[in-house]
């Protein structure tokens, strides 16, 4: 079958290998109807999140039709059209019993201290081979596979798979309330869908932090108000907007790849030294791969605007991505402001079905994010668009059977 496969930082190959099959009794081989790149995804290329294996295959977001189950798999069948939580959880151990899925003590193979196991991600997320794919083996397919009802259409379940549930999470960490001012740093996929929640659960108002024009116009669309770090300070703007206080919960959904202000007020002598320490470190990389696969200059702006930025007693809930080497965090300020941290990788099988009932309760389709369509075959060429945020490609949708 086709599949995209990781031959290492920087280089990726859609390849021709071998279909999968079961290999325990509660696995289930799905075809892929559907699947998608997600931010995640470009950490691994980027070499921001390392230890992946050569020949993984990646990606982690799809929709599928369940092809055969495993004797003791019961809650799918042959035929049944489902999404697959990007998080692989057994369903059974304490941590599943509390909808903890990402904290499951059983999926990852490394061992119940290991983190979060993933479709397609580096090795101690535990190697599984991914969804960018024709086919798949799914594990704990009783857990790990949601089935869907017909008017649940292939785009909507596929956002449904990880960044729609992520953003929902992003917005609950955040303890958003009724007539909050929240603050989404990040108007990627991931942001987008947390800017539609956090409406959706009643914030007063929403301000939307990037840099990228395009992005901005869609969190306007979505009705936030769009801030660009590289013509405001974001921080002062933030406070400006909320009185004086700062917002009640800002989220970052940018994580280890974020970028410095490069002009503006925002701007400082010791970010623009940081920034060129970074890309020097990155520069090897750059020239070999033509400037592809580029780190983000800034790994912990985010991390220290969110603590800015906030009102005093306020929280952060973290949900871009940082890798577990990632220990420089501004402690001292949030001890000092009082504020809640919480980050988490998404446990989907407890957000999938709010995901769901969101679309029953109000018009909201998360796939209106979806702005490319291509098929597997040309994956590489998507994953070089998306990875520069050129304009238009906000979202990739790759599809196997693509005419
Ligand atoms: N916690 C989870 O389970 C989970 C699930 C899915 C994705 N993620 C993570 O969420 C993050 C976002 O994913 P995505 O698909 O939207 O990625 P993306 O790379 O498409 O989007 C990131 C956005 O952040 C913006 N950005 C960069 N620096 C910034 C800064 N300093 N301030 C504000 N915005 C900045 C970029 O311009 C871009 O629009 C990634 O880190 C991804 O790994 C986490
Ligand atoms: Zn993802
Ligand atoms: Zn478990």
């Amino acid at each position: 079958m086709k599949a995209v496969v990781f031959h290492g930082v920087g280089h990726i190959v859609v390849d021709e290998v071998d279909d999968p099959t079961l290999e325990a009794p509660t696995d289930a081989i799905i075809k892929i109807v559907t699947s998608s790149i997600c931010g995640t995804d470009l950490h691994m290329l980027r070499g921001t999140m390392t230890g992946m294996r050569y020949g993984t295959i990646l990606g982690h977001e799809a929709v599928g039709i369940v092809e055969k189950v495993g004797q003791s798999v019961t809650s799918v069948k042959p035929g049944d059209r489902v999404v697959v939580c990007s998080t692989i959880a057994c369903g059974e151990c304490v941590y599943c019993e509390a909808k903890e899925y990402s904290s499951c003590d059983r999926s990852n193979p490394n061992g119940p201290q290991a983190g979060t196991a993933f479709f397609g991600g580096p090795e101690a997320t535990g190697a599984f081979n991914g969804l960018q794919a024709e086919r798949a083996r799914i594990p704990f397919a009783d857990s790990v596979l949601v089935k869907l009802k017909k008017s649940v259409s292939d785009a909507d379940a596929l956002l449904c798979s990880d960044i729609f549930p992520t953003g929902y999470m992003g917005v609950e960490m955040a303890d958003v309330k009724e007539g909050d001012y929240v603050a989404i740093f990040g108007c990627g996929p991931v942001g987008q869908m947390a800017i539609a929640v956090a409406k959706y659960l009643g914030a007063k108002e929403v301000f939307a932090i990037d840099v990228l024009p395009d992005r901005l116009k869609v969190a306007k669309q979505q009705g936030a108000i769009p801030i660009n770090f590289e013509k405001v300070d974001p921080v002062e703007q933030l406070r400006k907007l909320t009185n004086g206080y700062g917002p009640d919960a800002v989220i970052d959904a940018v994580g280890i790849d974020a970028q410095r202000p490069h002009k503006g007020p925002a701007t400082s002598i010791v970010g623009v030294v940081e920034s060129v320490l970074e890309k020097t470190a990155g520069a090897p990389l750059a020239v070999l791969t033509g400037n592809h696969w580029q780190k983000g200059d800034g790994p912990e702006q985010v991390l220290q605007w969110c603590v800015e930025a906030v009102r005093k007693s306020g929280v952060i809930s973290i949900i871009g991505v940082y890798p577990e080497t990632e220990d420089n965090f501004p402690i001292g300020k949030v001890m000092s402001k009082a504020l809640t941290v919480r980050a988490a990788n998404c446990s989907h099988r407890k957000y999938i079905p709010k995901c769901l009932k969101m679309m029953e309760d109000t018009p909201f389709r998360p796939s209106t994010i979806l702005t490319v369509f291509e098929g597997l075959e040309n994956a590489v060429d998507c994953y070089k668009h998306f990875d520069k945020r050129e304009p238009g490609w906000l979202k990739v949708e790759l599809i196997p059977e693509a005419e």
